[in-house]
């Protein structure tokens, strides 16, 4: 500080008026403190007074309005201390909780959903918190933990709260705290491996001072100017003390005198205005206005300046930056943070587990380019949804795929995958992942993002007959014998070879299921089949080989399997398989979160917001779907695998219909040929037969319509 004042003074050698600085250390003791204030007051005579901590200044303010002594401080920064309830008290900064809207922007920015502030108890500490958990509530961010330490703490209960924390598996963390305290977290937090990758440390303005020493030199030169420019403003060469005439005297701070140009000397403060080391020095109802914040990293000893925040522009890169620019709370506008453990990997990703599938990848595919990539390229409709869904969050969303394989990069099921959110190895799994009801004991889920339903898929009986007959089919076999006996002959209907559970399991079939899923479950539980009946499958060609194989040569009689990949398989191998009944019911495809996650609401909106709009589901269900038959009838597909009706499939109706005509026109015209035979002799036709076919038609033709009969020639003469 007194270098700030050499400084000044040789620039300002004009000034007829100096400061001369009298110091007192009274470490953090605040008894020691006030009885220094008092001491300086009374003894000293000094006009004004700077106390360094926080804690100093809560004190020497309330004697200011006695004594009429200025305070001004920059370390006071506490909301509960306000220059407009304190008389005399200037704030060379803004109060703490101006940085709060910074703080919180940089946790939107970065799109954590989840900090941990860990703060002193004192005013100082708790000052801010209140303000915090407001700013943090309005953007969702969860504090699931709090670590309040008491400034008196020792090492080893520190470092207990520090691994609490770790246990947490809170991996953001916000300080606000004194340097005395913050110096003693911050190495003990290294030994605690909590410096290195994965985690991210934001500290508040007072803590940035003693990481950022050139920050808190700008600062003590401010105060410093602030007052040698008044000073001289005001024209103060010397002042006294005036006597009080104190009732209680035996109060020794009562029997303060009063310092006679105080209030003259508080009041230039107030509208003394200058520029200072990148502070523009301009006091609002007594303290510095809120202007403007400089970001910066701090790497080892050294730190960077990534940006800045204003209240106009939000972030941007540079603080002089003049330009237009729109307000903005993109990360994007700063540099590039380097975290701990040097990485520019953002921590706090969310860990997302994914399933491997063997067969149905167009769901989910994911594939190691060699024995040693332990980066595997991840692909498939549900990732497509995925990011579709994360375009649509309000917040960005950081994420790692993190595949779920044993040592041989195989699936280890669907039920232990989700299990692993519960262990906390991962904290959401992103698949084809059903919801079920058990499921819900270890996750939580989110809306569906695809119907399913678990179905049996089965031989069919005649697999050639296409759809020929389906018009059949709305009536049942008995009825349509009953009503159309006469007209059914060159008729076989496309028949399930199973359509009864029950039967299946009561003559002890094999069946299949898709392997890995929570079939298995429904199977043993739910439809009660004994263990050794069923068999896992996983690709369409197993299915196949499987169900055609026939139950006599270790065949299975049916596949359980979810609607989606029946389908599937069916646009596939067409009408030579199809779904039976009934359906048992889940709730469709959904991710998995944390038990409690506070984003599973915001995911289940953005599920809805791609899910209900055409243009954003179309295109991925195309591109997955699409060219998935081999089927020459097309109406089979994915999107619509109950046969619609047609005109062939009509065609045995027509067929009938026309037979019939045919049949019954035939049947009348030999009968009229036979009848009317003597008249046709009178006329001596020739008996080929189209000849007299001819003649027929002819006679038809002057047919007394009246009588029935035809008119013979000679009644016509
Ligand atoms: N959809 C199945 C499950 O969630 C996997 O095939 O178990």
């Amino acid at each position: 500080m007194s270098m700030a004042l050499s400084d000044f003074y040789a620039v300002n050698h004009n000034y007829s008026t100096r400061l001369s600085l009298l110091t007192k250390d009274s470490g953090n003791d605040i008894i020691a403190a006030a009885s220094a204030a008092l001491d300086l007051i009374k003894n000293e005579e000094v006009q004004a007074i700077i106390p360094q901590r926080p804690a100093q200044a809560r004190f020497v303010i309330e004697l200011c309005p006695i004594s009429q002594v200025p305070i001004i401080s920059f370390s006071a920064t506490s909301p509960f201390l306000s220059p407009s309830q304190n008389p005399f008290f200037i704030r060379t900064t803004q109060d703490e909780s101006a940085q709060v809207k910074v703080i919180v922007g940089i946790v939107k920015a970065f799109g954590w959903r989840e900090i941990a502030p860990i703060y002193e108890d004192t005013e100082y500490g708790n000052g801010l918190i209140p303000y915090l958990m407001d700013a943090l509530q309005e953007i969702d961010t969860r504090v699931p933990y709090r670590s309040v330490i008491p400034p008196s703490s020792n090492n080893t209960e520190i470092s207990e709260e520090l691994n609490k924390l770790k246990a947490n598996h809170t991996r953001i963390f916000l300080v606000h705290m004194t340097a005395s305290l913050g110096s003693k977290l911050f190495v003990l937090a290294k030994k605690a491996e909590m410096m290195s990758e994965g985690y991210a440390w934001i500290i508040t303005q007072g803590l940035s001072f003693l990481l950022d020493p050139m920050g808190s030199k700008v600062m003590d030169s401010l105060q410093v100017w602030a007052l040698a420019m008044a000073v001289e403003k005001a024209g103060i060469v010397h002042s006294s003390f005036l006597k009080q005439n104190a009732s209680n005297s035996n109060v020794d701070l009562a029997a303060l005198d009063i310092l006679e140009i105080g209030r003259k000397l508080h009041n230039t403060i107030l509208t003394t205005k200058f520029q200072g080391l990148s502070v523009n020095f301009h006091l609002v109802k007594g303290q510095l206005e809120p202007s403007a914040f400089e970001l910066f990293n701090v790497i080892g000893r050294t730190e960077r300046i990534i940006g800045s925040w204003t209240g106009n522009r939000g972030f941007s890169l540079d603080l002089n930056d003049t330009s237009e620019e729109a307000y903005s709370t993109s990360k994007d506008k700063l540099k590039q943070p380097i975290w701990p453990g040097c990485t520019t990997d953002q921590p706090a990703k969310l860990r997302i587990g994914v399933p491997i599938r063997n067969g149905f990848e167009e769901f989910l595919k994911v594939e190691w380019h060699s024995s040693t990539d332990d980066k595997p390229s991840i692909s498939g409709f549900v990732i497509d949804v995925f990011h579709a869904v994360q375009d649509a969050l309000p917040f960005p969303l950081s994420h790692e795929f993190i595949p779920y394989v044993n040592k041989h990069r195989q699936s280890n099921g669907y039920d232990e995958l989700l299990y692993q959110i519960k262990t906390q190895r991962y904290d959401a799994v992103v698949g084809d992942t059903t919801i079920v009801a058990n499921r819900y004991l270890y996750v939580d889920f989110t809306l569906p993002y695809l119907e399913s339903g678990v179905l049996m898929v089965v031989l069919v009986k005649d697999d050639d007959n296409k759809n020929l007959w389906i018009f059949l089919r709305p009536l049942s076999l008995n009825l349509w014998l009953t009503t159309s006996v006469a007209f059914i002959f060159t008729v076989q209907r496309l028949q399930p070879t199973f359509v009864d559970v029950k039967e299946i399991k009561r003559k002890g079939y094999l069946v299949g299921y898709q392997k890995g899923s929570f079939i298995k479950g429904l199977l043993m539980k739910q439809l009660d089949f004994d263990e050794s009946k069923f068999k896992p499958f996983e690709t369409p060609e197993e299915y196949h080989e499987a169900l055609s194989k026939g139950i006599l040569n270790g065949g299975v009689a049916a596949v359980f399997g979810e609607i989606p990949y029946i389908k599937l398989f069916l646009a596939k191998y067409c009408s030579r398989y199809t779904m039976v009944g009934p359906t048992y019911k889940t709730d469709g495809f959904g991710f998995a979160f944390q038990q409690g996650s506070p984003l599973v609401p915001y995911i289940s909106r953005a599920i809805l917001n791609v899910t209900q709009d055409q243009e954003k589901i179309a295109p991925i269900e195309r591109k997955y779907f699409s060219s998935q038959t081999n089927c020459e009838d097309q109406s089979t597909t994915i999107s619509s695998h109950s046969p619609s009706l047609g005109v062939d499939s009509f065609g045995g109706l027509f067929l009938i219909a026309g037979i019939t005509s045919m049949v019954s026109l035939l049947v009348y015209v030999i009968k009229f040929f036979f009848s009317h035979w003597p008249a046709l002799s009178d006329k001596n036709i020739t008996t080929s037969f189209w000849s007299k076919l001819v003649e027929i038609a002819k006679l038809f033709d002057q047919k007394d319509l009246s009588s029935h009969h035809f008119k013979r020639e000679e009644s016509r003469a």
